[in-house]
């Protein structure tokens, strides 16, 4: 994938270690902004589930990148009081790696399965009496002489994260007790973000500039903080450090981020479709041919946020764009698409 500063993705030397940032990623459910309606029932549960005694059910997590799932997950294990071991689904090759995960839990451990939906068969397989029954089956040996043996797993909870459901398991959903969806922040939300990341980082940053700056971030935590801080970068080379609108203004300006927060890639992607397929529907596989991305990539990274601010369309007959679309592109419409005209 090309290098994108708006890309939702997580950089190579972002820490994926929850335990082990300690910078920008909230600690508990009060300087975790925003995700109000998830906030809310997750409280609920981890009291009563405290209340009981007891460990809280399987949670799962979906929704586009870098909305701050893996961020939850780290939250909820920090509220329960809970130990939080992290893995992810390409991580466990074998049935037998998850069983030593597995048996080196102790109750009321989290395990956390990022990415959860690229779990092999086999493995998704143990895990059902795993979540279910808090059992591990394993066959030891091969052919006629083969046993299955039972054994009694420690009380875990799962949380896993995923940015596609579409693609999980229909078992694997339904042993979830509590699935989430996270939804795109709103503006105010992300603002809030950067003022608080600006405080931590310790950089002085004008209100009207953090709120510039929260209308490009594509409604998405992990890309107002990466903004934030090329933005920053900006300022100590070209400033007094001290961020406001004018100075923000340039450095959006050099970076191509515009003000919905479409880059370079995100405008050739909506134009191809309005050049060579008349503003669509046109299908995503052609899409991916026409860009040269994966088709992955345009359905997580792409198309999200794209629909979410009414660029984007999805059709069963492909992807098109809108009229806010051409607008946005200062394009014209061709007669044939405007409706009044038919
Ligand atoms: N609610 C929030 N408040 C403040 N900062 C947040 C919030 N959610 C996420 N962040 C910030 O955004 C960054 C990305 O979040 P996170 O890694 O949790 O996203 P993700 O949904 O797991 O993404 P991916 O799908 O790529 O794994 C975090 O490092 C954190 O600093
Ligand atoms: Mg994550």
């Amino acid at each position: 994938m090309i290098d994108r500063i708006v890309n939702a993705g997580a950089e190579p030397d972002e820490p994926q270690e929850v335990e082990l940032e300690v910078t920008l990623r909230p600690r508990d459910f009060a300087s975790y902004t925003g995700q109000e309606r998830l906030k809310q029932n997750l409280k609920l549960s981890i009291e009563a589930a405290k209340k009981r005694g007891e460990p809280l059910d399987h949670v799962l997590l979906h929704g586009p990148p870098g909305l701050g799932k893996t961020t939850m997950a780290s939250v909820i294990a920090n509220e329960m009081g809970a130990q939080i071991r992290i893995t992810s689904g390409p991580a466990i090759e074998r049935a037998g790696d998850l069983a030593s995960l597995l048996t080196n839990l102790q109750d009321g451990d989290i395990l956390f399965i990022d990415e959860i939906h690229r779990l092999n068969r086999n493995v998704e397989e143990v895990l059902y009496s795993a979540m279910e029954d808090f059992k591990l089956d394993i066959m030891l040996g091969k052919g006629p002489s083969a046993r299955s043996l039972r054994l009694d797993l420690p009380k875990f909870t799962i949380i896993g994260a995923t940015t596609r459901t579409g693609t999980l398991a229909a078992p694997l959903r339904d042993r979830f007790g509590m699935i989430h969806r996270l939804e795109f922040y709103k503006p105010n939300e992300i603002q809030q973000i950067i003022e608080r990341a600006a405080t931590i980082l310790n950089v002085e940053i004008h209100k009207d500039a953090a709120e510039e700056l929260s209308r490009r971030s594509r409604l998405t935590p992990r890309i107002a903080n990466r903004l934030l801080k090329r933005v920053r970068d900006y300022a100590d080379v070209n400033g007094d450090g001290i961020i406001d609108t004018t100075l923000s203004y340039k450095a959006l300006e050099l970076l191509d981020v515009d003000e919905l927060g479409l880059d370079t890639a995100d405008r050739m992607l909506l134009e191809a479709i309005i050049d060579r397929y008349d503003g669509g529907p046109v299908g995503v596989e052609t899409l991916a041919a026409v860009t040269a991305e994966e088709r992955s990539t345009i359905e997580d990274f792409y198309e999200p946020y794209l629909m979410q601010i009414g660029l984007l369309e999805r059709t069963p007959r492909g992807r098109k764009v809108t009229a806010k679309t051409y607008q946005h592109l200062g394009r014209k419409q061709s007669p044939a698409m405007q409706p009044e005209l038919l």
